[in-house]
């Protein structure tokens, strides 16, 4: 079954037919109703707030002719909060269900779901740990705007520790070659060790940088992150950090012309509202390019 839980189960070769394939979902967008997935029901399961992820899907489902069934505070509104576990919900949910997307507060909790699921389970993210179809979102986001998947300077900036987007954006980007990453954070947000390792045995070149203008200069991608505000323990830790990067049209001015500001949005205060004019500033085509990569993703997990 073709389930989707981490970015590290995806291949260079499949990157490789993916990523052409999404151009191709651009395009059927372009030209309108298409019914390829008719019949087809897809299962979202929140049980953690989303806008874009929830939405994207659910338009992606909507546009190859599928039909969507859905929580979206499944925590307190599922029979989760009755005390049914997991694996339960989805063994019900996979008898109603083509295809479950899932996004849940627990690190692994995708896993577990696919463990007893009847259906391809699709993640959205599971708690600090990863959200695999972010990244292929952002690497699709890195192709389209930059025109290569090799050869790149990326710093990954804010939230590395928590920021499960940048665990797996940093997966798919080991699967490429000539790859450096600078990691701009705080000492008590960066990049977990067991990613930077992962990272390094393929080849990437990790460093570590505080100075985010030093940084800027260097890089294709600036790809910052919302502090995770809710996955800290101490609110004194989190109000140390929350504000420690922020780009601005100031940092813009030494940003190379040909790079691109991305971030996975929500956007708190990391990016300043007038950089959104500087034609750098790619987030908002990144979030919507989710759709037909998202539509990418649900074609392949229902026509096998
Ligand atoms: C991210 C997430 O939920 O991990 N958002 C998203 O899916 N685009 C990032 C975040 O919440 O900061």
């Amino acid at each position: 079954m073709h389930h989707v839980i981490s970015a590290k189960s995806f291949t260079q070769q499949a990157l490789y037919d993916l990523l052409p394939k999404i151009d191709q979902m651009q395009t059927r967008l372009q030209e309108g109703a298409q019914d390829r997935l008719k019949g087809k029901i897809m299962a979202a399961l929140f049980f953690e707030p989303s806008t874009r992820t929830r939405l994207s899907f659910e338009t992606a489902m909507l546009r190859l002719g599928g039909q969507v069934i859905s929580t979206e505070n499944a925590r307190e509104f599922s029979s989760a909060i009755k005390g049914e576990t997991l694996e339960d919900t989805i063994r019900v949910v996979s008898g109603y269900a083509d295809v479950i997307v899932i996004r849940h507060h627990e690190i692994g909790a995708a896993a577990r779901a696919a463990s007893v699921s009847q259906v391809p389970i699709l993640s959205a993210g599971d708690g600090a740990g990863e959200h695999p179809s972010q990244a292929l979102l952002d690497l699709y986001t890195i192709y389209r705007e930059i025109g290569r998947v090799n050869d790149l300077t990326v710093t990954l900036i804010g939230d590395l520790m928590y920021g499960r987007t940048v665990h797996s954006l940093v997966y798919l980007l080991s699967n490429f070659t000539n790859i450096r990453l600078i990691c701009t954070a705080p000492e008590a947000t960066q990049l977990p060790t067991d990613i930077s390792d992962y990272a390094k045995a393929r080849g990437v070149t990790i460093e570590w940088e505080k100075n985010l203008e030093i940084a800027a200069k260097q890089a294709d991608v600036l790809y910052q992150t919302r502090v995770q505000k809710e996955r800290f323990t101490s609110q004194n830790e989190y109000e140390e950090v929350k504000n420690a990067y922020l780009i601005d049209t100031k940092l813009m001015a030494i940003v190379p012309q040909k790079s691109i500001i991305m971030h996975p949005l929500p956007r708190l205060n990391e990016i300043a509202k007038d950089v959104d004019q500087d034609p750098r500033a790619a987030y908002f085509r990144q979030s919507h390019y989710g759709v037909p990569v998202r539509m990418a993703l649900l074609e392949d997990a229902l026509q096998r």
